[in-house]
């Protein structure tokens, strides 16, 4: 058997996520190829390593994926247009990154016999929940071309695989925090924009009452999941969450606590793209993947807090919640 017989393609490996991922892929032998356009990525997110190559190249090109997907085995699709607001304001060029970009990445994926496609999609495809905890079968009603274009996503995967055999898994994230998300963007994940502004002792910005509750998933579950789908048989779509809820006031308290910057938030108008509460159903990244959450909140918040306080630097936009 040979010492690394399997070959990753990681589209968006250079960002939050597809950081953590190669790194965990390395760890456990892969051989690993990311591709990505830097746009929001950072060469400085990867480590320097035999088995890692960095290719720069953009999904939306299919020569770029084409050559890309060459020799590779399996396939973590993660590059994506990730706002929500900007989804909102420039709805044709969010979905040539996320429904003609997927699809290149998908269609290659068919074409080189991958022998799994693992993909990521969003909690952001429920829209507003009927029940909690959301279960995979829930009626999907997203209110962003965001949600919708990652369900567009499922769609087109679940076709190519009775069309070519395409092998997929397309995972759900809930809201994924931990190192090296960006603070710096409007459209950052709220635990990071929150505990950005505590360490500079600023109020944290909520957008309407703080009542609206998450499931926060630390980056190193994601990553955990990821390598489980890749290398499971299990085809079809799977949430990834921690299975439990928070809401901002009561996660401005925690960070409060961890970082003992107690400071009360500043409220400006609710988003009407944001959902109200959101929770997931895990039981099927049980059965399916064998993966229990192994960070709870005030863990995973303690490691990032550890991490940024080394590298704490403010930055001044309010936050933005999308998952
Ligand atoms: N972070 C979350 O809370 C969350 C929740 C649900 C789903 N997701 C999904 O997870 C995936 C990864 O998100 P993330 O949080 O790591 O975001 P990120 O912005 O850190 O990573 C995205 C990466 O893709 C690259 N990229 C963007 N457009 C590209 C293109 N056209 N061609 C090649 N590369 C491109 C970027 O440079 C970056 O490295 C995305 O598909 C996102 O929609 C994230």
């Amino acid at each position: 058997m040979p010492t690394y017989p399997h070959r990753a393609l990681v589209t968006g490996g250079a960002g939050f996520i597809g950081s953590h991922s190669v790194e965990l892929l390395l760890e456990n032998n892969f051989n690993v190829r990311v591709l990505d356009n830097f746009s929001s990525g950072h060469l400085s997110n990867l480590p320097t390593h035999p088995q890692l190559e960095v290719v720069v190249g953009d999904i939306r090109d299919r020569d770029d994926v084409q050559a890309a997907m060459q020799g590779m085995t399996h396939c973590l699709h993660l590059a994506a247009q990730v706002s929500v607001a900007k989804s909102v304001e420039d709805p044709i060029g969010s979905a040539t990154h996320n429904i003609l970009g997927a699809l290149n990445v998908m269609h290659a994926a068919a074409n080189a016999k991958v022998s799994k496609l693992v993909y990521a999609s969003s909690a952001a495809v429920y829209g507003i929940p009927a029940q909690l905890p959301l279960l995979e079968e829930a009626e999907l009603q997203p209110l962003s071309p965001y949600g919708l274009e990652k369900w567009v996503d499922e769609r087109y995967a679940a076709l190519l695989g009775s069309l070519h055999g395409l092998p997929s898994l397309g995972l759900r994230y809930f809201n994924v925090y931990g190192p090296r998300q960006d603070p710096s963007s409007p459209y950052a994940g709220v635990i990071a924009r929150f505990l950005d502004r505590l360490l500079s002792h600023q109020a944290p910005v909520v957008f309407g009452d703080g009542r609206q509750t998450r499931d926060f998933i630390y980056v190193g579950d994601i990553a955990r999941a990821n390598m489980a789908a890749l290398l499971s048989a299990q085809c079809g779509i799977c949430n990834v969450a921690n299975g439990q809820q928070i809401d901002l006031l009561g996660l401005i308290a925690l960070l409060g606590q961890l970082t003992n910057c107690h400071l009360p938030p500043q409220h400006l108008p609710a988003n009407a793209e944001d959902i109200r509460y959101s929770c997931g159903n895990n039981q099927r990244l049980t059965e399916w993947l064998a993966i229990e959450p192994k960070w709870n909140l005030t863990e995973g918040l303690s490691e990032l807090i550890h991490y940024v306080s080394k590298s704490h630097v403010a930055h001044d936009e309010p936050v933005n919640i999308r998952a």
